[in-house]
């Protein structure tokens, strides 16, 4: 590329130049022969060998089956979590109960067209179960597993299992699988958020309630070995950890996805929601334990107003962007699709990052009972000195130009706080933001970056104003404290 200013026309015209400008562009042209006919001959070879890296179609949801496991006891209500987020004739699997309840015969429940086809596990009474104090439906659950393998569906690339009150959000399950190679052996799931869950199971193994994912070829070595592997495992707890035995046995470890959820918390867990990590929303689970995520709503409502958001734009559901307004020296933290907070002073990025615990530990008792596997600081005791918060209230495309997607957020709570400043943000009635709907490739999923805001000057009023763009285009306004 340097050669190119002394080949320029407008050097002076001496005939030794020229002649160098012939010797030089015919000798180019001779290397620019060579180099394509290499290049030629290694990408004829390169198309030999993997002819099929080529013409793969990318991963959908028609390329999943789903196993989903549950009782005849819990049925009848858990099926209300399927029903949220189950598309009949777009997805393909089954729920597994050990007994049909008794109202579910498939021509008479007026559900089934919403739900997944209903099977009776199989008979596991042969299997030893000695863990005191267990439930032996483990070994039935864990066979979920290689009884979905044997439904024989055809184009599987991902088995992902769940229990009932496991909630999917498919998009963004499937755009997440689709960045790892479904014909290579792959095991992808999260574990607890609590640090003693993790020790007493494994750090390593996918917690079954969060939903994992297995790949197919892995999935048809592990239904083969299944039942044999599992008479060597009867006195483990749980059905996952007999999945995660049986795998490891095959040489392969868990792969961390943030996105799927256990949610082994109880009580509040907007701050959770509020500071999901920098990846697409998967699953949620646990939502019995829970309060719902909405105030004034009920749990499924709330999961179902949730999902609302994630019909518009999925990936970016609870992605959280932070800005900052030089004025008032308010920090606005934006879990898109959930709430947006206000803090009526500076708050510094890596602290608003950090999950707030708003939420009780899974079990009391313990000394590492609060002891979490993220990143977590206090919540403040007196309501008045917290973020005043907005919950999502709906979002419709904006009107000028395509993928441009408004939300709106609105107050749900009254504190009554007699000492605020006239330049608090309990002033504002609604925040209203503008993003470009989020389009993850492989490669940003690979490489995830949080987006940046900026507060719009229409903020005086009772109207707050956000746009989202990309970070790195200007700096973030700190007002240091
Ligand atoms: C259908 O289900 C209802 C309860 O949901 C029950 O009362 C009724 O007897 C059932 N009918 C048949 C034909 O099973
Ligand atoms: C399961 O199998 C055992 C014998 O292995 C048998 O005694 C039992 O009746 C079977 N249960 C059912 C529900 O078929
Ligand atoms: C799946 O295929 C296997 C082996 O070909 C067969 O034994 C089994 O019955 C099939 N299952 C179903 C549900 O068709
Ligand atoms: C919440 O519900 C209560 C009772 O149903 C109602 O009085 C209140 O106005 C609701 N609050 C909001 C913010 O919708
Ligand atoms: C707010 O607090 C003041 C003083 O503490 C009290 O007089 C007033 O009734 C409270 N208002 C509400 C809505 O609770």
């Amino acid at each position: 590329m340097q050669l190119l200013p002394l080949l320029s026309p407008k050097t002076p015209n001496s005939s030794s130049r020229l002649i160098n400008f012939i010797l030089i562009s015919s000798s180019l042209c001779v290397i620019y022969l060579f180099l394509s006919l290499v290049l030629l001959h290694t990408s004829n070879m390169v198309s030999l060998t993997s002819p099929r890296a080529v013409s793969s179609e990318p991963t959908s949801i028609d390329h999943v089956v789903f196993g989903i496991a549950s009782n005849g006891n819990s049925w009848p209500k858990r099926k209300e979590y399927v029903k949220l987020w189950w598309t009949p004739n777009r997805m393909r699997g089954c729920v597994f109960l050990d007994n049909m309840p008794p109202n579910a015969a498939p021509d008479n429940d007026s559900d089934s067209s919403c739900l997944p086809p209903i099977r009776v596990s199989e008979n596991t009474t042969r299997f030893r179960y000695t863990y005191r104090g267990g439930l032996r439906s483990a070994i039935r659950v864990a066979r979920v597993v290689s009884e979905t393998v044997a439904l024989n569906h055809s184009d599987v690339r991902w088995f992902v299992f769940g229990d009932d009150d496991t909630v999917f959000f498919a998009e963004n399950l499937v755009k997440t699988l689709s960045k790892y190679d479904h014909e290579l052996w792959h095991y992808i799931g999260t574990n607890s958020e609590i640090v003693v869950q993790n020790m007493f199971f494994s750090f390593d193994m996918a917690f079954g309630g969060a939903g994992f994912a297995i790949s197919y070829p892995l999935a048809k070595v592990l239904a083969k070995v299944f039942d044999s592997c599992l008479e060597r495992y009867p006195h483990l707890y749980g059905s996952d950890g007999r999945v995660h035995a049986c795998i490891a046995e095959l040489g392969i470890g868990l792969t961390h996805e943030p996105g799927f959820h256990q949610m082994d918390v109880r009580g509040n867990i907007f701050g959770l929601l509020a500071a999901h990590p920098n990846t697409p929303l998967i699953s949620l689970h646990h939502l019995d334990h829970t309060d719902p995520i909405f105030p004034n709503m009920t749990t499924t409502n709330a999961l179902n107003h949730l999902l609302q958001a994630s019909k518009l734009d999925p990936h970016r559901l609870l992605q959280q962007t932070v800005c900052y307004d030089r004025w008032f020296s308010w920090t606005v933290s934006v879990s898109w699709g959930y709430a947006v907070q206000v803090f009526a002073t500076n708050v510094f990025l890596p602290d608003m990052i950090r999950t707030e615990q708003t939420f009780g530990p899974w079990k009391r008792g313990h000394a590492l009972a609060e002891s979490f596997r993220f990143d977590t600081r206090a919540r403040h005791p007196d309501p008045c000195r917290r973020p005043v918060v907005f919950y999502f209230d709906g979002a419709s495309w904006g009107g000028d130009g395509v993928g441009v997607v408004e939300s709106r957020y609105r107050r749900m709570t009254v504190e009554n706080c007699s000492f605020d400043a006239s330049t608090s943000p309990r002033k504002l009635e609604e925040v209203r933001v503008v993003s470009r709907k989020l389009e993850l490739g492989v490669k940003q999923l690979q490489a995830p970056r949080r987006q940046c805001c900026d507060l719009l000057p229409s903020t005086a009023g009772k109207v707050m104003e956000i746009a989202i763009r990309e970070c790195g285009e200007e700096e973030l306004i700190y007002m240091h404290p």
